[in-house]
């Protein structure tokens, strides 16, 4: 498994608005899109091209398209969806499949209530979109029903990891594939409710509101 943790100044800026507990939804809901599309930059760093032929007005060229078969985004929702349009906006062929988890908050463990991943997704390369790699148990699962479906390529985009959460998605799941997590911050740690320090509280209240 490779970890990637961008570190740039636009990303740093924005990530710091984020994390103010002042910021109202909407800006926050704008400043996640732009945040996943500057980590999609580097997220799509080994996309696959082919070669195409171009006419420009002034020679013929060559150059290259995103290749075929298409690359998958799958936001984990509720809190991955608000990731989706600054990813697919760089990816514009992507398809896309959902994942629904929800994290049980007694044992933190991951729920899922909802999988619609296209059948097969061998020689896809995978995208998951989940902003809070905190337990690790989110991605795990999620990288294991890509696994069942054939991926083998598959890249994680979160903005904020820990390091146990990093550990346990090695240990689980890291050696079953060509696994890439790509990351805004590698932040200090969980607190006892499971919740990542500093962090930003919960990313799906602050996207879309309090459901209980
Ligand atoms: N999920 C969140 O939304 N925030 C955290 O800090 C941890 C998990």
């Amino acid at each position: 498994m490779e970890t990637l943790e961008i570190n740039h100044p636009l990303v740093a800026h924005k990530l710091a608005v984020l994390r103010d507990k002042d910021t109202p939804s909407p800006i926050f809901r704008q400043l996640v899109e732009e945040l996943v599309t500057l980590l999609a930059y580097e997220a799509t760093r080994d996309v696959r091209v082919g070669e195409v032929s171009v006419e420009t007005p002034i020679k013929v060229t060559s150059g290259v398209k995103l290749a075929r078969p298409a690359p998958i985004v799958v936001p984990i929702l509720r809190a991955g969806l608000g990731m989706l349009e600054g990813m697919t906006k760089l990816l514009p062929t992507a398809e896309v499949g959902f994942l629904g988890l929800r994290r049980d908050e007694e044992t933190l463990e991951a729920v899922t209530y909802a999988n619609r991943l296209p059948e097969n997704l061998s020689g896809r390369q995978c995208f998951v979109l989940d902003p809070m790699l905190a337990t690790g148990h989110t991605i795990v699962e999620s990288v294991k029903y890509l696994l069942e479906r054939g991926a083998e390529d598959v890249t994680c985009v979160c903005l904020l990891a820990t390091p146990e959460g990093l550990a346990e998605v090695e240990d689980k799941v890291g050696h079953h594939a060509n696994l890439r997590i790509v990351v805004a911050s590698i932040d200090e740690g969980l607190n006892e409710r499971g919740y990542i320090v500093p962090g930003l509280g919960d990313a799906g209240d602050r996207l879309y509101g309090v459901i209980d």
